[in-house]
């Protein structure tokens, strides 16, 4: 049976509520993709997210089995437009020994693989939520600034519903980025930074389009997209064999998947399903890190130079509030990783059969950077891995030694190339 078919439970949510002052509430409808409008300042713009009737709530949803389409967690998920699904989620939590063992952590470790979702990476879940909340709310399009996954996966669930979509990439955007987010048939324009967020504010007023991801100066985002995250804390859930894990390493860009899924295991925890909240890292490029910062200067928002770093998935200069409240609530962590921490953690994967970019790995990375300052773990460790490896600025730039087919040249190609002594 198509997961479409999949009979859907009515949403439960019923309003947007301000992460700058809970008390402050707005109509679930129409989505306010600009920040709280009574919180926010010049300085700081604070994100709205979702509230629900979770009385009204049969807690036998935590006993689904963690099966692709999000349609099956519906009630605690914003509305969704009916056959939108293209069966994200659902994705593997892979027991991974062997990164155990090259990690030296004698415990429990899983990778959450979230590049089995349908456009290879975790920004799925958020689109699906999204996607359906533009199109329920009469916008005419979809816009979306993003060099990556954001956009193809924006792309993908604008095209499912029927919705032109246009993609604001810069310059030096990987070609095979660009290829994708045409395959699905959206416009893909190269404009500066600085000119992205303005130009998606016109796209907006003039043409009706809704913007999908940030507009506004600190990030905000769309107030639907991360309730789709909460998903992938169910799922772990289920997939422990209904446990909670000590910790979750999370690569961070605006941190609206560490939020999710901070958010997903707090409702467990609100509702009574489970007793705690795992701790929740964020895991950074270490060349930026705007996360770390704010949390180091308890400040809401804090900026941090572009400074270089391959992980261009998660090079965020800004960082999204929503990581500050994660991360705190939690007792969690915002840690710094290096592209050579980074590297090591993505070959280390490739290795034992998981091959994402390398801002994926950054999990794995904080994971290991965590245990060599000596911490310590009481429960199963989840590293999330964000996408493929398909996506990678190095991807396609590699090539093979080529041979004759001689004995003698395949074992010197072989030691030459990679080290490998026959
Ligand atoms: C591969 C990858 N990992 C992690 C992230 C970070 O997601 P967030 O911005 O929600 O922190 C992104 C965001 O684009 C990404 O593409």
């Amino acid at each position: 049976m198509r997961n479409t078919m999949i009979a859907q439970e009515p949403s439960l949510a019923r309003a947007q509520v301000s992460l700058g002052d809970p008390e402050i509430s707005y109509p679930l409808w129409p989505p306010i993709t600009t920040g709280c409008p009574k919180t926010s300042n010049d300085d700081v713009q604070y994100p709205l997210e979702i509230d629900y009737d979770y009385g009204a709530l049969d807690l036998a949803i935590f006993e689904q089995a963690p099966l692709p389409g999000l349609d099956r967690w519906a009630p605690l998920l914003p509305p969704l437009l009916d056959g939108l699904s293209i069966g994200e989620g659902g994705t593997p939590l892979v027991a991974s020994p062997r990164l155990a063992d090259l990690s030296d952590f004698d415990g429990e470790l899983y990778v959450k693989d979230e590049s089995q979702n349908p456009t290879w990476s975790h920004k799925d879940r958020l689109n699906l939520c999204t996607v359906s909340a533009a199109s329920r709310s009469g916008a005419t399009g979809i816009v979306v600034a993003s060099s990556g996954n954001h956009g193809a996966s924006a792309a993908a669930y604008a095209a499912r519903a029927g919705l032109p979509c246009i993609v604001l990439v810069s310059a030096t955007s990987p070609r095979n980025i660009i290829s994708f987010v045409r395959g699905y048939g959206a416009a893909a324009i190269a404009v500066p930074s600085a000119a992205r967020w303005p130009l998606m504010r016109q796209l907006q007023e003039r043409l009706g389009f809704q913007p999908v991801s940030n507009v506004t100066t600190s990030h905000t985002g769309h107030p639907f997209g991360p309730e789709g995250y909460k998903t992938v804390a169910y799922e772990v859930y289920a997939q422990l064999g209904r446990r909670v894990p000590a910790a979750v390493f999370v690569p961070t860009g605006y941190a609206e998947i560490l939020y999710g899924v901070w958010k997903g295991f707090d409702e467990m925890r609100r509702l009574g399903v489970t007793g705690h909240v795992p701790r929740i890292v964020a895991c950074e490029p270490a060349s930026r890190g705007a996360l770390a910062l704010a949390i180091e200067t308890s400040r809401p928002v804090a900026s941090v130079p572009p400074n270089p770093t391959d992980a261009y998935a998660i090079g965020s200069t800004i960082n999204g509030y929503r990581g500050v409240v994660a991360v705190q609530r939690s007792n969690g962590a915002a840690l710094r990783v290096s592209d050579d921490d980074m590297r090591r953690a993505q070959a280390d994967m490739g290795r034992t059969g998981i091959w994402n970019e390398l801002s994926s790995a950054a999990g794995l990375a904080g994971f290991r950077n965590a245990l060599a300052d000596g911490e310590t773990f009481d429960g199963p460790v989840v590293c999330v891995s964000t996408s493929s490896g398909f996506k990678d600025i190095a991807t396609g730039t590699h090539t093979a030694p080529e041979v004759s087919g001689e004995w003698d040249e395949v074992v010197a190609a072989l030691r030459d190339t990679y080290g490998i002594r026959v």
